[in-house]
C-alpha cells in the first residue's frame, strides 16, 4: 500500500480507501450477508487500507464498527456522514448531532476521524453551513470528530458548484468529488483550490456502473459520438477499464484517496493493486485528456437507497 498526506489535516491516508455505500454497499445491496461484509472490510484493512468511508445513511456503520474491533482503531482513519436535509428541510442541528452519536454507537468507537455533510446541493450549501456549522464545531471541541468534510451531489450538480463555493469558505477540512474518464473537470475547478486551502480530497465515482458495464459504456460513448476507450487495453496499459479508471484518477495532481466500493474479494485486490500501479502511458492520458476531457455529467447515476430497517 502507499500512503500520503490527507491536506492540512496531517493524517496519514491509505491511497486507496474502502467505500462502503455506492451499488455494492460492502455486499449488503447485493444481496451479501454481514459475514461478508465483515470480510470485506477486514480483507482491506489486512491490504493496508487504512481509510473507511461510510455514511448514516448506507447502513453499513454496524457492519464496520464490528469489523474492525480487532484492529487499532487509532491506525485507522474512519469517515461518516450525515445528511444535512434539503431545502426548506436543513435538518435541525439537534437532529445532526443525533445522527453523530449514532454513528459512534454503530461504529463502537467514542470518535470519527472525518465528519461529513453528506451530498449538499449548491443551493442549500449557505443555509447548511450558516444553519450548523456552529453546532459540528462544538462537538468538535468536544472530541467527537476530528476533521470537517462536505461531500457533493454530483448527479445534480456536475459542475462541482457546491465544492467551488465551499472551498472559498476555507472551513472544510476534506472534500468528497466526483471524477472519472468521462468527467474529468475536477483537475480544473476543485484541485487548485483544495490545493490551496490544504483540503483533503476523497474520490468518489471513478468506476460506479458506468466503468463495470462494458456494455453500457460502449453505448454511452457512441451516444457522445466519441471513439470507444478501448485503446486503453493493452500489454503496456491497462489490464482492464477498472484498471483504466483507478489507475487514470490516482495520479492526478490534487488527488489524495481512491474510494472503491465493492462487494467482491477478487475485485478488492484488484482495485488496490490498480489504484497502487503506475500511471497509465503518457501517450494513453494525453488521448484521454484531448479527446474525453469535455464530456462531463456521464456515468453520475444515483443508486437505490437501502431499505430502511
Ligand atoms: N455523495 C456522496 O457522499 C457519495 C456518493 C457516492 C459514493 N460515495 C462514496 O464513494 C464510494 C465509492 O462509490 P462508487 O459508487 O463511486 O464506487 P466505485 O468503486 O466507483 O464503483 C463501485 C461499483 O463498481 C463495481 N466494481 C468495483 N470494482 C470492480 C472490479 N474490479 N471489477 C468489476 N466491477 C467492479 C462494484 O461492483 P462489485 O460489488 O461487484 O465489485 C460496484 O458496482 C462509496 O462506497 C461511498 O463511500 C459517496
Amino acid at each position: 500500500m502507499q500512503y500520503t498526506t490527507f491536506g492540512r489535516t496531517g493524517l496519514r491516508v491509505s491511497v486507496a480507501g474502502l467505500g462502503c455505500g455506492g451499488f455494492s454497499r460492502l455486499g449488503l445491496g447485493v444481496g451479501k450477508s454481514e459475514d461478508d461484509a465483515i470480510a470485506i472490510v477486514r480483507a482491506a484493512i489486512e491490504a493496508g487500507v487504512n481509510l473507511i468511508d461510510t455514511a448514516a445513511l448506507y447502513g453499513t456503520e454496524g457492519v464496520v464498527g464490528r469489523a474492525i474491533e480487532p484492529f487499532d482503531r487509532s491506525a485507522l482513519v474512519l469517515a461518516t456522514k450525515a445528511l444535512a436535509g434539503r431545502g426548506e428541510r436543513i435538518v435541525k442541528p439537534e437532529k445532526l448531532v443525533a445522527s453523530l452519536e449514532n454513528s459512534l454507537r454503530e461504529l463502537r468507537t467514542d470518535y470519527v476521524d472525518i465528519f461529513q455533510l453528506h451530498a449538499v446541493a449548491p443551493e442549500d450549501y449557505v443555509r447548511t453551513r450558516d444553519e450548523l456549522l456552529p453546532t459540528l464545531l462544538r462537538e468538535r471541541d468536544k472530541g467527537k470528530f476530528r476533521f470537517l468534510g462536505i461531500t457533493e451531489t454530483p448527479s445534480t450538480d456536475p459542475d462541482h458548484e457546491m465544492l467551488s463555493h465551499a472551498l472559498r469558505d476555507g472551513l472544510w477540512d476534506s472534500v468528497m468529488v466526483a471524477q472519472h474518464m468521462l468527467h474529468q473537470h475536477a483537475r480544473t475547478r476543485v484541485y487548485p483550490q483544495t490545493q490551496r486551502y490544504g483540503a483533503g480530497t476523497l474520490l468518489m465515482f471513478v468506476v460506479r456502473g458506468i466503468f463495470a458495464q462494458p456494455e453500457r459504456l460502449a453505448a454511452e460513448v457512441q451516444a457522445l459520438g466519441l471513439p470507444p476507450l478501448d485503446f486503453l487495453l493493452h500489454a503496456a496499459g491497462a489490464s482492464s477499464m477498472m484498471d483504466a479508471a483507478y489507475r487514470f484518477v490516482r495520479h492526478e495532481p490534487g488527488v489524495d484517496v481512491v474510494l472503491f466500493g465493492t462487494s467482491d474479494l477478487t475485485h478488492l485486490h484488484a482495485n488496490i493493486d490498480s489504484i497502487t500501479k503506475s500511471p497509465l502511458p503518457a501517450a494513453d492520458l494525453e488521448r484521454l485528456r484531448s479527446v474525453y476531457g469535455h464530456v462531463t455529467g456521464v456515468g453520475l447515476d444515483v443508486p437505490t437507497p437501502p431499505p430502511k430497517s
